[in-house]
């Protein structure tokens, strides 16, 4: 049988460049679908960690024509999981200080259209005939606004690859002024309703959702979700019309990477068969942290970006509250400022129970799944979420609000569900500072009882969350798209 070849574009691919779940997926879904027998190959732009760490390359293309884009050039290496990688080089646009999206300030790039125009423009352009590659994909997979218009562009090349677009996070949308459409070398009349035009703006996200042959999102109930008003952020109209073309497929998480067998970031391994090495990490943790040495009080773990979607302002409210139960809190996050100050604050008010470290660190975020007794994750809306997948395969269960895939992925902690084997955290519905108390204080009457906490623990570690399940769903999409399936 010919293998099948995609081309997997994308913003961020973990371990190359990251800042949230997006950048892991890119790192594991690719790898999880060439294991069965796809020939993905990622397409990324040349940042400069991402040039860094590219260990050796050819350059494979040079594009100096792309109406409205600098010339740019293709240089093609692999990730360190072996699956290859074209790296779109374009210095003045991708080689700068700061992040992928955001100026070290925090603030968006100006020209971001024309950043991930590009991107999108040469993902669309490999998937077409006009392509320089010998290596023709049979279909052009992207993922959240910033290859949005890849299958605005495909759809306006005759005889190109199809395009299907993975929502990662409906929020962000790259909203730009109408005159962007001009600029990217679009055709003036896909500026419109049946088109890319968003209320009076063109749209990345929206150009990828109305001209993609496929929309996937990242878990069944957020599929569901954002075909309504309140977590559609105004696509919801667009989104239930394509409803038969939307599948919801859970993440699954890379068990390597996140494996408390053999985690190197870890101050003591453990599995579920020897749990007693988690009791060091948790001792190491409050050490890292200036947290008082106390065994016997729960630890909640905070892994996250600070923003108003993951609901930390909730937990922050509520934890002078918490500390009374008591519990001790361990949080790790970056993002808005007022949030990380109202943490930091918490930290110097509580010295000793409350440890909050600003800024981003991967170690750290290992440690913190391990160490900690309970992973907190009261997202407003989450499409999937990882770290509550990582957490439960950490043996450390999370308390989560039950929404998108938060919902689809953790079994709410009853008597019930505790006798039949399948609790694995818990959720509160309705968002509210009260029902996160609540919950946070219902996990804490459990840890009391030590049976029943480690007979929960033991389920979350026995839960598969592997992406092979996960890469069979999007070869089933893929199959349909091309019409094998
Ligand atoms: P989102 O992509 O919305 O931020 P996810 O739960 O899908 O949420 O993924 C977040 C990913 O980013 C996880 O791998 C998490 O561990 C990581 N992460 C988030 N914030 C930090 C941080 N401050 N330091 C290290 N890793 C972080
Ligand atoms: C987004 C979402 C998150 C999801 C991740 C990877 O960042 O906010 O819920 O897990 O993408 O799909």
């Amino acid at each position: 049988m010919v293998e099948l070849k995609v081309l997997f574009a994308t913003s961020e691919v973990a371990p190359l460049v990251k800042t949230g779940g997006l950048a892991d997926v890119s790192g594991a879904l690719p790898a999880a679908l060439r294991a069965l027998g796809t020939d993905v190959r990622v397409l990324v732009p040349g940042y400069n960690p991402v040039i860094a760490q590219l260990a050796q390359y050819q350059v494979v293309a040079q594009f100096d024509e792309l109406p409205g884009f600098p010339s740019s050039r293709l240089l093609s290496g692999a990730l360190p999981s072996g699956v290859p990688l074209l790296v779109l080089d374009c210095p003045s646009l991708y080689q700068r200080e700061g992040g992928p999206y955001q100026n070290v300030h925090g603030k968006d790039w100006a020209d971001n259209a024309l950043r991930f125009g590009l991107l999108s423009r040469v993902a669309a352009l490999l998937g077409s005939s006009a392509s320089p590659l010998a290596w023709h994909p049979d279909l052009v997979h992207c993922n959240d606004w910033q290859t949005g218009l890849a299958p605005a562009f495909l759809h306006f090349e005759p005889g190109a690859a199809p395009g299907i677009i993975s929502i990662h996070n409906l929020a962000f949308q790259g909203n730009f002024p109408p005159e962007t459409v001009q600029q990217l070398g679009l055709p003036p009349s896909c500026y419109s309703i049946d088109g890319v035009e968003f209320y009076g703006n063109m749209s990345f996200l929206k150009a990828g959702l109305f001209y993609a042959d496929h929309i996937t999102t990242v878990s069944p109930n957020y599929a569901r979700e954002i075909q309504q008003e309140q977590l559609g952020f105004g696509m919801q109209g667009l989104l239930a019309r394509r409803s038969s073309s939307l599948t919801g497929i859970l993440n699954g998480i890379d068990t390597d990477e996140w494996n408390p067998a053999t985690d190197s970031h870890l101050a003591r391994t453990y599995s579920r068969a020897k749990m007693s090495g988690k009791a060091a990490n948790k001792k190491a943790l409050q050490k890292k942290l200036g947290l008082d040495s106390e065994p016997d009080i729960p630890l909640l773990g905070v892994v996250s970006r600070f923003t108003h979607q993951k609901g930390l302002d909730l937990l922050l409210e509520i934890a002078p509250r918490l500390i009374e139960l008591p519990v001790q809190l361990a949080m790790l996050g970056t993002g808005d400022a007022a949030m990380q100050k109202t943490a930091k604050d918490l930290s110097h008010l509580y010295p000793g129970q409350i440890g909050v470290m600003v800024g981003f660190d991967e170690g750290l975020s290992h440690q913190i799944e391990a160490g900690a007794d309970m992973f907190v994750m009261p997202s407003r809306f989450e499409p999937c979420g990882l770290n509550q997948l990582y957490s439960q395969r950490y043996g450390t269960p999370p308390i989560v609000h039950a929404t998108g895939g938060l919902a689809d992925s953790v079994v709410d902690c009853t008597a019930a569900t505790l006798s039949d084997g399948t609790a694995s955290g818990f959720s509160f519905d309705g968002m509210s500072a009260e029902n996160l108390y609540g919950t946070i204080a219902r996990a804490v009457g459990l840890y009391q009882d030590k049976r029943k906490w480690s007979a929960l623990c033991n389920n979350c570690m026995a839960k598969d969350f592997s992406w092979q399940r996960s890469a069979e769903a999007y070869r089933a999409v893929y199959a349909k798209v091309l019409g094998h399936g």
